[in-house]
């Protein structure tokens, strides 16, 4: 019951206060795989320039498959010196090579590209296929500990937050559901300071009102 109650309020929420994103205005398999790398590491302020400029340069999983890594890596930069465009750049060749050019659609085939995990292939299938997949990330695993768990560590509960995700998305809703955690977490249930006096949540979480820091 507290997890309907949940799913409500928070699209409820979102419908109201949820972000218009540019990675939500596409159901392109590729572009919102170009997003999700992105937003692994980096906040959404910094990936929108730079979520155009990597599409403008490497518009289709062709383009990007065909690319010199160096240049792959260039059009990455500033967001980090790290293994994610080459992390990109292997997808996109393997989705070449392995699925004529098409991402597919199945959990099991998208883990089995190297580069894809957990959360990725669920973020595919939820916002490109509009499938109801669950998604972990550090902001999920945060708001879900938060409400139904309380004060603890969400790394000691990964495979019950896992089942959680799962089991909160109202059928049919996996797209809606995913990112409204996604900007609850960023913009409510947030790491530092969340804002629980405003939080449609705080009737039934766990955690309210997060040991006095609250604002
Ligand atoms: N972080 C990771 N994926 C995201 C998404 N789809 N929207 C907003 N923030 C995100």
């Amino acid at each position: 019951a507290e997890k309907r109650r949940f799913a409500q309020a928070l699209l409820k929420w979102y419908g109201e206060y949820g972000r218009d994103l540019p990675w939500r205005r596409t159901s392109d398999p590729y572009k919102i795989l170009v997003s999700e790398v992105m937003l692994q590491q980096t906040q959404v302020d910094r990936v929108i320039p730079k979520y155009y400029e990597f599409l403008d340069r490497f518009p289709t999983f062709d383009a990007l498959a065909k690319a010199p890594p160096e240049e792959v890596r260039a059009t990455w930069y500033p967001l980090g010196y790290n293994v994610r465009p080459y992390r990109l750049h292997s997808i996109a060749r393997e989705t070449v090579a392995r699925y004529g050019g098409q991402l597919p659609s199945e959990a099991d085939e998208l883990l089995s590209f190297k580069g894809i995990g957990r959360y990725t292939a669920g973020a595919i299938r939820a916002f490109a296929f509009n499938q109801d997949a669950p998604i972990l990330d550090t902001n999920v695993m945060r708001v879900l500990q938060r409400v139904f768990l309380g004060q603890g560590d969400p790394k000691s509960n990964r495979s019950l937050l896992w089942s959680l995700s799962e089991a909160l998305i109202p059928k049919g809703k996996g797209y809606d559901f995913n990112q409204a955690v996604m900007d609850f977490g960023a913009l409510v249930c947030t790491a530092r300071d969340p804002y629980c006096l405003l939080c449609p949540m705080k009737n039934f979480c766990k955690s309210y009102p997060c040991d006095g820091r609250s604002i």
